[in-house]
Formats: structure tokens, sequence, C-alpha cells
């Protein structure tokens, strides 16, 4: 007997696209890349006839409109996730929305709306919770293996790191680093301490060094239509966040900087014992008066970006087939934008922002 086909939607063709594309492939007799759509109608054509998609759109709302469409991947600039989600919804197609899930907490409250009068599934892209190590450190986590998680510190430092075009436009973005990759580090963080309640931010960000586009020899990260002229966001971004249980979280997250080197960090440190998932897997810990540093043996050290993804997605279709609800659900989205905006407040003001 055949199974039935979940038939894919992809909004948004641009560089990230790809890895949902290759990933949604890898799934074979489960999934049908079934539909295109990009503002780009050429870099849509494009993704389609390399993946084997039938229907090309320019407007999402006709791609929304396809009756055969019944779950989508959302791959657009930021500004836009908001609103696409509440449409697809809207639509009755099952959504997985590409990380941040929107600029604002008013977005996010809006698209969590929008998933509960829809009763379908969303999924929001924190791909590193997919990680399979960060997937192994939350069972070791969860089974009190590190005693009470009370410190974590997340960091993600590019030197040299700005994808210029939309990611640079304030208004498209919703903000530069902290938003784009602050958002990685804080949730897996957030994530593997147990997600505590928030209490306050305090944040600084920074516009000093621009997106150092007149560095040579050095290749990064680029938006599919990059743009170096214009930029109107942050180049660096710091933050203290504490929970309601005490614990504390401290992040620091760059575009451009003048570091040694790009970096990232997510450690966390608890009564009986600390971890690291980046930059390599590592667990701490005390044993008859000795401390012990324990490497697992994994065949990956650090993220695996392209498993990391695959996994993902494969977790999405199982939601939208089972109904199970996702690792990474609405609610976590929304978490997060109050974090992010709250920092973003606090270094707007010079105050820290609480929460009731
Ligand atoms: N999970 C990750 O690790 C990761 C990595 C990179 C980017 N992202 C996220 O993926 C999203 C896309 O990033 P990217 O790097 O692919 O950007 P990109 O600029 O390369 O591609 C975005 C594409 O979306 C299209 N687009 C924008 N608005 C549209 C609309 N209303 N309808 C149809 N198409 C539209 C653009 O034309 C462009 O082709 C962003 O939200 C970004 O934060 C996630």
């Amino acid at each position: 007997m055949k199974l039935n086909k979940l038939n894919i939607g992809i909004i948004g063709a641009g560089s990230i696209s790809d890895l949902h594309f290759q990933a949604y492939q890898k799934l074979g007799e489960a999934v049908q890349i079934a539909a295109v759509c990009d503002l780009n109608r050429a870099r849509a054509q494009e993704k389609a006839d390399k993946y084997g998609a039938a229907h090309v759109y320019e407007d999402y709302h006709e791609l929304l409109a396809n009756p055969s469409i019944d779950a989508v991947s959302i791959c657009t600039w930021n500004n836009t996730h908001a609103e696409i989600s509440i449409a697809a919804l809207k639509a009755g197609k099952h959504v997985l929305v590409e990380k941040p899930l929107c600029r604002t907490v008013e977005e996010a409250l809006n698209v969590q709306q929008a998933v509960r009068e829809s009763g379908k599934v969303l999924q929001v892209g924190f791909v590193r919770r997919y990680d399979a190590n960060a997937q192994l450190m939350k069972r070791f986590a969860d089974s009190g293996e590190f005693g009470d998680i009370y410190y974590a510190k997340a960091s993600c430092i590019r030197r040299l790191g700005n994808p210029g075009g939309w990611f640079a436009d304030k208004e498209r973005s919703g903000g530069g680093p902290l938003i784009d990759i602050g958002v990685h580090v804080i949730d897996i963080c957030w994530y593997l301490m147990g997600r505590p309640k928030v209490v306050s931010v305090s944040g600084n960000t920074y516009r000093r060094l621009g997106n150092r586009g007149n560095v040579k020899n050095l290749s990064f990260y680029k938006a599919a239509d990059y743009d170096a002229s214009q930029n109107t966001v942050e180049d660096m971004a710091n933050a203290i966040i504490r929970f309601e249980n005490g614990a504390s979280l401290m992040v620091d997250v760059s575009f451009t900087l003048h570091a040694k080197q790009d970096e990232t960090v997510v450690k966390l440190f608890g009564e009986k014992g600390g971890f690291e998932l980046e930059p390599a897997m590592a667990l701490v810990s005390e044993k008859h008066d000795i401390i012990l540093n324990i490497t697992p043996q994994t065949d990956q050290k650090g993220l695996n970006v392209t498993a990391a993804f695959q996994n993902e997605i494969r977790c999405f279709i199982e939601s939208c087939t089972t109904g199970a609800e996702p690792i990474s659900p609405v609610e976590d989205g929304v978490e997060l934008m109050k974090i992010l905006c709250g920092i973003y407040e606090s270094a707007e003001t010079g105050r820290e922002v609480r929460y009731e």
C-alpha cells in the first residue's frame, strides 16, 4: 500500500533554503517537494528545477491557495515570518518557520494565537536543539547528571560576518547579530537549562565598526542579495539574563569585532557537574576528590549543521503526521522574542528590563 505523501511548499528560496530542500529530499517516500515561492522568480524556478517541484510562485498567497500543499517551510526575511506563518496556518498548512520566530513580542503572540486557533503544527527553526550532541546532553541534564544548572555562557563571535542585504536592514531583520545568531546560542542554553522563567535582562549593543566591508581575503555567510553599502544593525551585543530559579545566562555576540578569531561557546554549569557543547562537547565532573574532564566518544565534536537540519525536518514531518508537540514549539519562540526584545530595549534605555 502506498503511504500518504506530505506535499511541501518552500517559501523563500535563498541561501538557507538549500538545507531545507536537501533534508526534505532525503526523506524520500514520506514527502514530495511540490512548490517553491520567492519574490525572485528566477531563484524560485532554479530551486524548483533542481529539487523537482512542480509549482513555482512569486506570491506566497498563491502557494497557500494550492489545496494540495500540506506543509510549508518559511525561509524568508524575518519581517515576513509572522505574516506568512499566520496566513499559512489560516490556510490549513503546517508550518516550519526559520528562526527568529519574528521581530517583536507582539508579532510572536499573534503567531501563537494563530497556532492555537488552527490546531496545526508550528515548529520554530531552533536547529541547534535538533543536533545529536545537544539531544545527548539534554538527556544527561534531564536525568540530573549536572544537578541544578545555575549558570550558563553563550557566545557567538564573528570578527567579520555581517551577511549584508536584508540581514543588515533593521526594518527587515529586526536587528543584527543578537536576533540572527544570538537567538541560536541563547535558545540552546535556555533549552538545556530546562527553560526557566525569565525575570530580567540587562544588555548593551554597539555600532562601532560597521560591517568592515573593506576587509579583503576572508569569506563569510552572505544573504542571497548581498549588498555591503547599507547597514543599520548593531555590530555586537552582550547581556545578562536572570531567571526565576536564580540561574543566570551571560551572552555576547557579534557580526564584526576586533577579535582574534571567530568563536562559538555554549557552556553550562551545575552543582554536580558542567558541560560544553561548543567549541567541542565535554563533560566536567568531580569523583573521589578528583576533577574529571570527560570527552564523550561520538562521531562529531561540535555542531553538525547538515545533520541537525535533517533531524529538524524529520521531526517536523513526524509532528505533522502524528500531531506530536514539536521539540521547538511556538511558545518557546515567544519566550525567545521576549528575551531578545528585552535586551534591545535595555540597551536603548540603559536600564534593566524586568518581566512580571
Ligand atoms: N537556522 C539557521 O541556522 C539559519 C541560517 C541562515 C538563515 N536562517 C534564517 O532563514 C531565513 C532566510 O535567510 P537566508 O540566509 O536564506 O536569506 P536570503 O536573503 O539568502 O534568502 C531569503 C529569500 O527570501 C525571499 N523572500 C523574502 N520575502 C519574501 C516573500 N514575502 N515571499 C517570497 N519570498 C520572499 C528573498 O527574495 C530571498 O530569496 C531568515 O529568517 C534567517 O534568519 C536560519
